[in-house]
């Protein structure tokens, strides 16, 4: 029996005693180490897993690819993308490589490329929990989300990459990020993984991101992929929506844990942040529940990364035409850019960057 129908059981005896806010841990070993040393919150992997998740708003697809972009110095150089993945009919871009210092496969998700941020958040107030999650009875959630990562071409790219990635270069950790609806594709990315591909060692961490289900939802996620964290930062408007009501818990939206919330303390010149590690809860009424959320300023940097476009335009694209080589097209338009393993990127830096135009795969 596969471990990920075990593990099913186990959370079904688990939903019937205790919700996943209470004492009861599911005591499975992963790779030695034990699931609760993995779930506690690295400060140092937000602040790089920050970098990918603002690098996928990068609209330079040569750039992306190669690894040159303005946003791929300092934490994240020598990352090796292998997939850089295009959903042109849906305006949905991410990414999957591999990061050597993390020893992991890294995924992105970019949040909306809507023309106005402003609409898209409107919009969010309005969200409905529409769709049962498959195999989890009583886990709702918002169609729309499930379905940006599970009906496009984004998660047969991801799935691609990651099998690729494997082959070459063995077992790795998987670590999924995304900020906004890209913090939304990478938590429905991430159970995923867990639950239809026995994935080991999945890690989420996503920024400002909406609630994506109810509270039965969230206690799935939350045994199935207990190393999750959404960090939020102050008064960023995203992570309210759509709006969870306290006096309606069958009813209403509900955050998976852990949050990690992100806020400045004091007056004048003398501001301290803080980052709150929230309760097990998903929704600690003490972390950004406790403020407005009335910012979208807060929504746009986090860790000092810019989580945007350079412009807000729908589904910019700028392409070297030398890149046409790695990508496969479909019918609709939507592309994927693939390295060929095993080639190095400096030798595909070369490449692009000076003689591209001689196929040498
Ligand atoms: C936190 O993450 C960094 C980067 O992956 C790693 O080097 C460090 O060992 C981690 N710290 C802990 C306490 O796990
Ligand atoms: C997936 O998308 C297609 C069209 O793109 C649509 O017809 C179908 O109903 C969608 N399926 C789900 C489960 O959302
Ligand atoms: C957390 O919030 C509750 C009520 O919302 C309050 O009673 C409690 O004092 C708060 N705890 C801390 C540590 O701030």
């Amino acid at each position: 029996m596969g471990q990920g129908r075990w593990l099913i059981l186990v959370i079904i005896a688990c939903l019937l005693s205790l919700s996943c806010g209470g004492e009861l841990r599911v005591k499975r070993k992963h790779n030695n180490k034990d699931i609760d040393q993995l779930s506690v919150y690295n400060h140092t992997l937000a602040t790089i897993l920050v970098e990918y998740a603002s690098a996928v708003y990068i609209s330079d697809l040569t750039e992306l690819f190669t690894w040159t972009c303005s946003r791929c110095d300092g934490v994240t150089s020598g990352f090796e993308i292998i997939d850089l993945i295009v959903d042109i009919q849906h305006c949905l871009q991410g990414f999957v490589g591999v990061a050597k210092d993390l020893n992991a496969i890294v995924i992105a998700f970019r949040g909306t490329q809507e023309h106005s941020i402003q609409n898209w958040v409107e919009d969010l107030y309005w969200k409905q929990l529409d769709l049962s999650y498959p195999g989890m009875p009583g886990a709702m959630v918002h169609h729309g989300f499930y379905s940006a990562y599970h009906n496009t071409t984004v998660r047969p790219g991801v799935l691609n990459a990651i099998k690729r990635a494997k082959e070459y270069f063995g077992e790795l950790d998987i670590m999924v990020t995304g900020h906004s609806m890209g913090g939304a594709m990478a938590a429905f990315c991430g159970i995923d993984l867990v639950v239809n591909h026995e994935a080991k060692n999945v890690e989420v961490l996503t920024f400002g991101q909406p609630r994506i289900g109810n509270a039965v939802f969230s206690s799935y996620y939350c045994e199935l992929v207990p190393n999750a964290i959404r960090v939020t930062n102050d008064h960023d408007i995203v992570p309210h929506l759509p709006p969870y009501f306290h006096h309606f818990p069958q009813k209403t939206y509900h955050h998976f844990p852990r949050e990690v919330w992100l806020y400045n303390i004091g007056v004048g010149s003398l501001v301290y942040k803080v980052e709150k590690i929230c309760d097990g809860s998903g929704e600690d009424p003490n972390c950004s529940r406790s403020v407005l959320g009335n910012s979208i300023a807060d929504h746009l940097v986090y860790f000092g990364a810019k989580m945007m476009c350079e412009s807000w335009r729908s589904c910019p694209l700028m392409m070297d035409s030398r890149l046409r080589d790695y990508g496969t097209t479909d019918l609709k338009g939507n592309f994927i850019l693939s390295r060929h393993l095993p080639s190095s990127v400096l030798k595909l830096n070369t490449e692009v960057g000076a003689a591209a135009g001689n196929n040498q795969a």
